[in-house]
């Protein structure tokens, strides 16, 4: 039986009769960037994270551009983060033309090690930006403590990290500012690109709001003054029955072009609605796979969830010695693996410049060449999680 790694059409017939019409309605009312399919989506992620805003963006890409600046990150200053990630972490605080410093990670759960934060801070750190990898939750409580002694923001990359938990209460509100990916194969994904900022700061919000439009009106002005200390005077709000928003040509800051389309916006309500059901399948997914897999030498299985850290099972990594034999192995039996990471961020070519050589993060190297992602998506068959602990076991 093959196995995909990854099937985004189960998801789609599974909810084409709510898609569909949410969509259309969207269309037809050509609210198609910002608007009320926007707004409602916002308000709708901010109660489910219990968190004050939630400012729709571009991708999680730019939502972290957006979070790193709004949090006044300048070019020149550094970022201490983690190499074993997707490559947009770091290259969204080089994109704003900070340094990205990367500290290793905890063999158990590949995320920050807390514990090395403080000895990479230096007179130019400016932020810490762990991430859930997985779903996994980072110690962002021993992260914070660490930046907070030392005057530093922490954003926290929740990209792929939607419903995930520290202590019951869902990922989302903890940092100065918490960044999302909608992409499509994300726990909760669009049907394009789209992505978001949570925060419970009111000028992080407003600065966000500026940034993705150009740093333009009001939130523009408003955003100068709180990053530049600049006022101005006689501050007007476009009249709520404009047609058209006659501020909106008088921009303030350098921002972005990052909005979230409406289209976008109506697909992700719908799905949203789904999310809980969706991750409870993905965690009794992990459970199967942890059970069936118990035992089985040559193996270490990802941490369970705790009520402490509850994943949301974005991904199910185990990790081998031989782990391109196994993924090769698995291809041949016709079931899909992801080799997330093959290179650690400390040791792209794109990164060269900073000076890392192999053997600087000794952990996040030895789990980019033992990690194998099992497929793990809330539509697989019981028959296909069997088959894929089978063809793990025989390969081992
Ligand atoms: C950890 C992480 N950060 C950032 C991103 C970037 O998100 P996007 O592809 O929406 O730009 C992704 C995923 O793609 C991700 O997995």
């Amino acid at each position: 039986m093959s196995v995909p790694f990854f099937n985004l059409s189960r998801q789609y017939a599974l909810l084409a009769g709510e898609l569909e019409p949410a969509i259309k309605e969207s269309a037809a009312s050509c609210a198609y960037i910002g608007g009320k399919y926007v707004a409602a989506f916002e308000k709708e992620i901010s109660e489910y994270l219990g968190v004050r805003h939630a400012v729709g963006v571009g991708n999680g890409t730019d939502a972290l551009m957006l979070a790193l600046r709004a949090c006044n990150v300048r070019a020149g200053d550094e970022v201490i983060t983690t190499p074993f990630s997707f490559f947009a972490t770091a290259e969204a605080i080089a994109a704003i033309g900070a340094t990205p410093v990367f500290v290793d990670v905890l063999e158990d759960d590949f995320n920050m090690d807390p514990a090395l934060v403080e000895a990479a801070i230096t007179p130019r750190t400016k932020a810490v930006l762990p991430v859930h990898i997985f779903g996994q939750p980072a110690d962002l409580e021993a992260i914070a403590q660490t930046a907070r002694k030392h005057g530093l923001k922490v954003i926290d990359d929740a990209a792929q990290a939607i419903g995930a938990a520290i202590g019951g209460k869902r990922v989302g509100g903890f940092a100065d500012a918490t960044t999302w990916s909608f992409y499509p194969t994300k726990n909760l994904g669009a049907c394009g690109d789209a992505g978001m900022v949570t925060t419970n700061d009111d000028g992080v919000a407003t600065v966000l709001r500026a940034l993705r439009e150009h740093g333009a009106a009001k939130n523009g002005a408003i955003a100068r003054e709180l990053l530049d200390g600049i006022t101005e005077d006689g501050l007007q709000d476009a009249p709520a029955d404009a047609l058209y928003n006659p501020f909106k040509y008088f921009n303030y800051i350098i921002g972005y072009n990052s909005r979230l389309d409406g289209i976008q916006a109506a697909a992700l309500s719908v799905k949203l609605r789904h999310l809980d059901a969706f991750n409870a399948k993905r965690e009794e997914i992990s459970e199967f796979y942890t059970g069936a897999l118990k035992g089985v030498d040559g193996l270490i299985a990802p941490p369970r969830s705790t009520p402490a850290k509850h994943s949301c099972w974005h991904q199910y990594a185990i990790r081998v010695d031989d782990k391109k034999g196994m993924v090769a192995y698995l291809g041949e039996q016709g079931i899909g693996a992801g080799e997330f990471y093959p290179v650690p961020l400390h040791l792209q070519k794109a990164f060269a410049g900073l000076g890392y050589r192999e053997g600087s993060l000794p952990v996040a190297e030895k789990l980019c060449g033992q990690t194998v992602c099992l497929p793990i998506f809330p539509e697989l068959s019981q028959e296909e999680l069997e088959a894929v602990t089978i063809a793990v076991k025989s390969f081992l």
